[in-house]
């Protein structure tokens, strides 16, 4: 255990970065959170706030325009989400997207029906006029629509763009009140001028500044953390886990030594992992560090138990335990860095930056009791968001792009019995072989996630050289996934597989035996536990 004192912080900047804003007004949407991230991808910040946000909130952002998400409900439905006529006149453009555009059409005037087809899956969009919204796209392409009330007559003073087969009206605008609608989903990929047509109306009709990136997120959050933590003490539980260590890093480069980072070593990382983030943190950025050498206190903890959730929660409990005596001798710091993600802040049902914060996984559990003023540099992005903030704060790729890998570790892929030292070594050496032919064939960012599972109490029988053993069961577990709520099992090369189990057989004395697990996600669970 030891805490080293480092290199003063840079002097803080001056500039306060603002960027432009563009609010995505989520009307229960499948792909509201999309609509963000395309914008954002396009350079322009964008946050989700629910449909009826207050009106002074959304002008308190002033932001440069506002789209108006998809939904499930027929605008005819009763109690169909409305649309406030006050947003259609606060002086900045509107997109209205499919749901968005019909509640927006029937607002002013236009014709809105369902009609006796619906139209879901691909569709050919024919340009008849390409005003302004689709200047510069071609006459004829495919887009992605998922609708049954349709557009029959835009607005008055409004111009009808485009058709598909089920839709007269595919687009509309009315350029002299800066109101814009598509029937079609610009969000996904199978509307290939989708994105471009965002960009256009971020950058032709809303005029935003299309700057925003990696970049500025590190000087806006770095001026934030800076006005919220003045000069108090920051304590940060590092996993080894992009968030964390990316919302360490922005805080470091805030506020210095102000912060301290507490990486518990609970024995259930994998091989070298352990390692490789107290040489990161502590060598490579001069982040005061205390690393805690707990790997005995949890071995003893988990002592006889193998139940998964009785598991889990030795292991959350020992963890908030090692993690409050180290506050306590930190002497209490006020504030406490939190990874949590903006995934975290729209499931736990926000958006509206007063949401209930979900808890966070990462460091295997929440110290809940402690009396902490929470600082969460990463709440406004997604995870890839957070990757590319991680490059340019100049995170090393392999902690960049690390699998997931849960609190628990390596202590819910030990099954049907007790963790011990033993079958942990056994399973860390198995899961090394794993890592390194997966990355060896160039698979890992292809993968979701990649791991060993042992069945603790299970043997089976195997001959090698002639001789009879009895030995250890490894399973291979690859999937592939995007938000891990579902997953498919990786299809991995039959030559690779053959290398990894002759590997493992070879190199791991105590195992004579590796399967693959053939299971997606339903039915199964990513992990066994
Ligand atoms: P399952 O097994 O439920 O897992 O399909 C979904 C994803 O969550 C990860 N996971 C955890 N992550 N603490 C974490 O930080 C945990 O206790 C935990 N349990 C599961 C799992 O690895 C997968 O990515």
């Amino acid at each position: 255990m030891e805490a080293r004192a480092v290199e003063v912080p840079e002097p803080p900047s001056e500039t306060a970065v603002t960027n432009d804003e563009v609010l995505v007004l989520d009307f229960g949407g499948q792909y509201s959170q999309l609509i963000a991230r395309r914008v954002r991808e396009c350079g322009v910040f964008s946050e989700l706030l629910p449909h009826h946000a207050a009106l002074e909130e959304i002008r308190a952002r002033r932001p440069r325009g506002l789209i108006l998400s998809g939904g499930p409900a027929s605008v005819y439905a009763p109690g169909a989400p409305a649309l406030r006529s006050e947003l259609l006149e606060l002086g900045i453009p509107v997109l209205g997207i499919c749901y968005g555009m019909q509640a927006m059409v029937l607002q002013l005037g236009g014709r809105v029906e369902a009609a006796e087809v619906g139209e879901f899956g691909r569709s050919r969009l024919t340009v008849k006029e390409h005003g302004r919204l689709l200047e510069g796209l071609p006459a004829e392409q495919s887009c992605w629509m998922s609708h049954r009330d349709t557009v029959f007559e835009p607005p008055p003073g409004g111009a009808a763009l485009a058709s598909s087969s089920e839709s007269p009206v595919a687009a509309f605008e009315d350029t002299a009140r800066g109101l814009y609608g598509i029937q079609f989903h610009p969000e996904v990929v199978h509307t290939p001028y989708g994105t471009q047509i965002l960009a256009r109306f971020l950058d032709d009709i809303c005029g935003c500044d299309m700057s925003w990136d990696a970049a500025s997120v590190v000087d806006e959050q770095v001026r934030l953390i800076r006005e919220q933590v003045g000069d108090g003490h920051v304590i940060c539980g590092l996993s080894g886990g992009v968030d964390s260590s990316v919302a360490a890093l922005l805080v470091h480069r805030a506020v210095g030594d102000q912060l301290t980072c507490v990486f518990v070593d609970h024995g259930l990382m994998r091989k070298n992992e352990g390692d490789q983030v107290i040489a990161a943190f502590r060598d490579t950025f001069k982040v005061p560090l205390v690393a805690v050498q707990a790997q005995e206190r949890f071995l003893e903890r988990l002592a006889g138990v193998s139940e998964p959730e009785a598991k889990r929660k030795v292991i959350g409990q020992e963890f908030i335990r090692v993690f409050e005596e180290e506050a306590l001798k930190l002497g209490d710091p006020k504030y406490l860095v939190q990874g949590t993600l903006y995934s975290d802040v729209i499931e736990s049902g926000g958006g509206t930056g007063a949401a209930v914060i979900k808890s966070h996984h990462n460091v295997g559990g929440l110290p809940e009791d402690l009396e902490f003023e929470l600082v969460e540099p990463l709440r406004a992005l997604f995870k890839d968001e957070v990757r590319r903030v991680g490059l340019e704060l100049g995170l090393p790729d392999r902690l960049v792009w690390r699998q997931p890998f849960p609190g628990p570790g390596l202590g819910i892929r030990i099954v049907g019995g007790e963790v011990t030292r033993e079958r942990l070594a056994i399973l860390r050496d198995a899961d090394y072989v794993l890592q390194e032919e997966i990355r060896g064939a160039g698979l890992y960012r292809e993968l979701w996630q990649s791991f060993c599972v042992l069945p603790g109490e299970l043997r089976t029988v195997g001959v090698q050289g002639d001789e009879r053993t009895y030995g250890y069961v490894v399973v291979i577990r690859a999937v592939t996934s995007d938000d891990a709520m579902t997953a498919d099992w990786a299809r991995l090369p039959y030559d690779l597989l053959e290398r990894i189990a002759s590997r493992m057989i070879n190199e791991i004395r105590q195992v004579n035996r590796v399967v693959l697990d053939v299971t997606s996600k339903p039915p199964g669970t990513i992990e066994w536990e």
